[in-house]
């Protein structure tokens, strides 16, 4: 059994490095807790040196992104290279408030690729921006799945992929609005179904799927259990010393 997986996405938090460096500090004196699972930490850029140092027996870094430009000088842009000389190993790609901003399903294809070239992991980001009766979210997650991961070779790049299903209107809420147990085993086996049409049963079974979307301590066993999920990526919750503990200690419960 392979251990759970939980991701901190920190996003634009905290607002100062002291503030990341306390949080460190409170969670390294958890570190046998958080050495049980594969846990790791996306923080905003400026802050990864401290991560990859200060989190260094606990947990390991991430990134929140990865430039789509491979070549060439560009200003602002954080190359592959600079990532894995911090010891990054993880890329979310295509989350959602990026999406937001304009990428693509074309430039989340191309990071993907470029992360894979670079022996980085790419999470990526899927989910629908509501949902109604007539399960219309269905056919918007096929065509999310399908373009984000045009191109792909079967074998080499499946086994290094990794998903997280986020449903956009259930992000930064509170565990309340998140997504049900029963919606998310529905769904998830629904992604399966697209990956094994992809890439085989045999290799889409190996394909780590997590939840992101208001995960909080109240909601993360009945998410965790049966649904078919690996782990999850949290936002909110993993600010938070005290909760992100808990839920820890909840994805190892027997
Ligand atoms: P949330 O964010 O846990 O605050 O909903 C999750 C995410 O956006 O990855």
């Amino acid at each position: 059994m392979t251990r759970p997986l939980l991701i901190a996405n920190w996003k634009n938090h905290p607002s100062s490095l002291d503030e990341a460096k306390s949080l460190l500090k409170h969670w390294s004196r958890n570190a046998k807790l958080y050495k049980k699972l594969s846990f790791f930490i996306a923080p905003p850029l400026p802050y990864l040196e401290t991560v990859a140092l200060r989190a260094r027996s606990f947990a390991q870094p991430a990134s929140q992104d990865i430039s789509a430009l491979s070549q060439g000088t560009h200003t602002s842009q954080v190359t592959p290279d600079i990532l894995k000389s911090f010891g990054v190993r993880l890329a979310i790609i295509g989350h959602s408030e990026r999406r937001a901003l304009g990428e693509t399903d074309e430039i989340v294809s191309q990071k993907i690729k470029i992360a894979l070239r670079a022996g980085i992991t790419p999470l990526l980001c899927v989910g629908e921006l509501s949902r109604d009766q007539d399960g219309e979210h269905f056919e918007f997650l096929r065509e999310q799945l399908k373009s984000s991961l045009a191109g792909l070779s079967r074998k080499a790049d499946s086994a290094r992929l990794a998903i997280a299903y986020e449903p956009v209107w259930a992000i930064g809420k509170s565990a309340k609005d998140a997504l049900g147990p029963d919606e998310l085993s529905q769904t998830i086996i629904f992604i399966k179904k697209i990956l094994t049409d992809m890439f085989g049963r045999a290799l889409a079974e190996r394909i780590p799927i997590l939840y992101g979307g208001s995960v909080e301590v109240s909601n993360v066993e009945n998410l965790f259990k049966g649904t078919g999920i690996r782990g999850f990526l949290v936002g909110h919750a993993s600010l938070n010393a005290k909760s992100l503990g808990i839920i820890a200690q909840l994805l190892l419960k027997k």
